[in-house]
């Protein structure tokens, strides 16, 4: 699930965009969705012959832009975030577990990404499985904190269960991500969000 890429994919400056700003959506200022519509750099970089490589090889020769995300907890902030697919925030929830499309986040990691700072969790599913979709406390014992570093990459279908804790840390937490699909879930939800196709017979086609 996780690559790790190194510094062609983590160029210096991402420093300045892992850092909290006074404005963004949702409760959390700290948290901003489509900040790639603001700044061309990060556009050209969930464009990338880098990420289009791995959005083919995840989706295939046909795949579309839908979201990039911005989330980062301070040291030793109380923020977590509860279980969840990512495609609960789609248009269509249940697509991916009922076969319309396929969908991935990709998640740069900006800073260290581990237990202690409130670091992404996972817990395994099995994504033809309906029960699975509407588990809402899952045994915490059977799941795993990835531990990474700035640099790495982590990906995941829509339909993967994950959550996050608070920071318990000195130390910032920040990731960028970026979610992809089949078919252009940005179509009719929430105004902003990409329904651009990215690749078109393999090449991107932006
Ligand atoms: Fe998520």
């Amino acid at each position: 699930m996780a690559l790790k890429i190194g510094n062609e994919i983590y160029p210096d400056h991402m420093a300045k965009f892992a850092q909290p700003k006074d404005f963004g959506s949702t409760h959390h200022w700290k948290t901003m969705d489509m900040y790639s519509t603001q700044y061309l750099e990060l556009f050209q970089m969930m464009t990338s012959d880098l990420m289009a490589g791995i959005v083919r090889e995840y989706l295939g020769p046909e795949a579309y832009l839908f979201n990039d995300q911005f989330v980062i907890k301070q040291p030793m902030e109380d923020y977590p975030f509860p279980w969840h697919f990512d495609n609960f925030y789609t248009s269509d929830p249940k697509g991916e577990f009922e076969g319309r499309y396929q969908a991935i986040t990709t998640c740069w990691f900006l800073t260290p990404n581990n237990i202690d700072c409130g670091g992404l969790r996972f817990l395994a599913l099995d994504k033809t499985s309906k029960k699975d979709f509407e588990i809402k406390d899952p045994n915490i014992e059977n799941t795993e904190t990835i531990d990474a570093q700035p640099g790495d990459v982590g990906i995941w279908t829509g339909n993967t269960l994950h959550s996050s804790e608070g920071n318990g840390s000195d130390f910032q937490r920040s990731i960028w991500l970026q979610v992809y699909s089949s078919i252009p879930l940005g179509k009719g939800w929430r105004s902003g969000y990409y329904d651009k196709q990215f690749l078109r017979n393999g090449e991107i086609a932006l």
